[in-house]
């Protein structure tokens, strides 16, 4: 037997100092390759990450991302208590009954792990007895283990959870700017006037006289997935946007105004901040409030004029105003509020009857409305149980939420805290740097990020003027001056 070199022997008999020495030029070209390869793939994918970040993302991001979430995802679920177990925890010890912690925990699966655009998604089956909870709680253990900037976990499917991934934070690095790309609609379009632009249109759209659901979905932004951000009054007919001063409560109305402006629907301005708000909006409004008291009056006019689209939809055995008749069919009207407070708080006791009128009206309006194509938008800078009981009541009608960045917990809580509590946490962390970014109801996700485009105040007033010929006349109610 040839002896080997002190030191590997018995581990690798046989290998002599001569053999080394014939096999070293091949053990450096190896180490040579690879480490040149690795350079090559480093240096590849620094030149991608800078010039084509998708490929990059694609090619060199998700497939490490991939190996971290296999390798840390027994540990994970172990530290962050998402195991379960497939024997009985309690037991007979003699006379006892005893409970203890599983010695052999089982893990949910992770599986579906597929690259998107902003990150990726996966989906978590849960073994029998699991609830999601847990894993909605876990949601910032999995960001940090696998080094991403968030991961959000939708639980409303049955026996799942839905993860999706954030590898950055798109609404700071993207721009806010207005695109020219044509916004598709979420539903199949019912129309090709529902497909529009941000850019203001500067000469005078042409409209079809009746409305489609689809002229009720605005695109105002963008959503942190990646998405279109959409206030979709066929899903969520009511929308409350809340955001203390300068936070972007404006510039999202706008964004939407500039879509609804463009189509036959009607706009309503309650204002009552002396009309400095939706001033811009006045030429395409056909009505705007700009105190309390011309508030109660419109709100009490439309709310006449539900119960006039009542009795129509009655005669023609229709449940909502789209299964009338295009011939008979009323405009869809949304009224924005801007400045809740101004309805609500009274400084005298001679406005309390004026405050109560109006904001009696805006909660029937609320509560009827829907169906009858009459729809609101209110926003404040902050909502308290100081307004008294009634806002408990208009806010559940509001099934849309918007929370942009706030002060108070109290507003964040009544914005979002009665339907998604887990949304509480993420519109606190809102950074103040960056302005018009909220956290939004979305039909798809429960709640997701999202920020508004911004209009120039040149490019608002382009699209009121050239779209300021459609504000439709409502019965009783008289446009604003010019
Ligand atoms: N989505 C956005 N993108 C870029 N800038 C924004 C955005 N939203 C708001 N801003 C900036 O913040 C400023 C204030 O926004 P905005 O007027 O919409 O706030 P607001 O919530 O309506 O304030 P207030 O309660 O005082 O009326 C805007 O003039 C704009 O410069
Ligand atoms: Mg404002």
């Amino acid at each position: 037997m040839t002896p080997g070199i002190p030191g590997f022997a018995p581990s690798f008999p046989g290998v002599t100092l001569e053999r080394l020495q014939s096999w070293l030029p091949t053990i450096i070209t190896v180490v040579v390759a690879v480490c040149a390869v690795i350079v090559a793939l480093a240096v590849v994918s620094r030149l991608l990450r800078r010039l084509a970040p998708r490929a990059h993302w694609y090619l060199f991001g998700f497939p490490l991302l991939r190996l971290r979430m296999g390798h840390s995802w027994r540990h994970l679920c172990l530290n962050a208590g998402l195991t379960g177990t497939d024997r009985p925890t309690t037991g007979q010890l003699g006379p006892l009954l005893v409970k203890g912690q599983p010695i052999m925990p089982v893990l949910p699966l992770l599986r579906r792990i597929r690259p998107r655009s902003f990150g990726a998604t996966a989906v978590i089956l849960l073994h029998p007895g699991q609830i999601p909870e847990p894993f909605v709680n876990a949601a910032e253990a999995m960001a940090h283990a696998w080094g991403v900037h968030a991961v959000r976990v939708d639980a409303r499917l049955r026996g799942r959870v839905r993860l999706t991934i954030l590898t950055a934070d798109p609404l700071t690095s993207q721009p806010s700017e207005p695109t020219t790309k044509a916004a598709e609609p979420s539903e199949p379009p019912a129309r090709q006037a529902a497909v529009t632009t941000y850019l203001p249109a500067t000469t005078a759209p042409v409209v079809p006289a009746v409305a489609v659901p689809a002229d009720l979905v605005a695109e105002t932004g963008h959503r942190e997935d990646g998405q279109q951000w959409v206030i979709d009054l066929v899903t969520f007919p009511h929308w409350l946007v809340t955001g203390a001063t300068q936070s972007g409560k404006s510039t999202l109305i706008n964004a939407a105004v500039a879509q609804w402006a463009t189509r036959p629907v009607a706009l309503v301005g309650i204002d009552c901040k002396g009309g400095m708000e939706l001033a811009p909006h006045a030429p395409r409004l056909s009505a705007l409030a700009t105190d309390r008291a011309e508030a109660a009056n419109i709100l009490a006019a439309l709310v006449t004029e539900t119960q006039r689209r009542m009795r129509l939809c009655r005669q023609h055995g229709a449940r909502n105003i789209w299964q009338l008749p295009p011939e008979v069919r009323p405009v869809p009207v949304i009224v924005i509020v801007d400045e809740l407070a101004e309805l609500y708080l009274v400084a005298s006791r001679a406005e309390k009857d004026e405050a109560l009128r109006a904001t009696t009206h805006l909660l029937r309006l609320a509560q009827l409305g829907a169906a009858l194509g009459i729809h609101v938008v209110v926003a404040g800078q902050r909502v308290g149980s100081d307004f008294g009981p009634g806002v408990t009541a208009l806010r559940a009608q509001l099934a849309g939420r918007i929370c942009l960045r706030v002060n108070d917990e109290e507003t964040v809580k009544m914005t979002l805290g009665d339907l998604y509590p887990d949304a509480v946490e993420a519109a606190q962390q809102i950074d103040p740097a960056v302005k018009g970014i909220a956290v939004t109801t979305a039909d798809d996700a429960g709640w997701i990020r999202a920020r508004s485009v911004y209009l120039s105040p040149e490019q608002l007033a382009a699209v009121i003027a050239a779209t300021a010929h459609l504000a439709p006349v409502l019965p009783d109610l008289t446009p604003p001056a010019a």
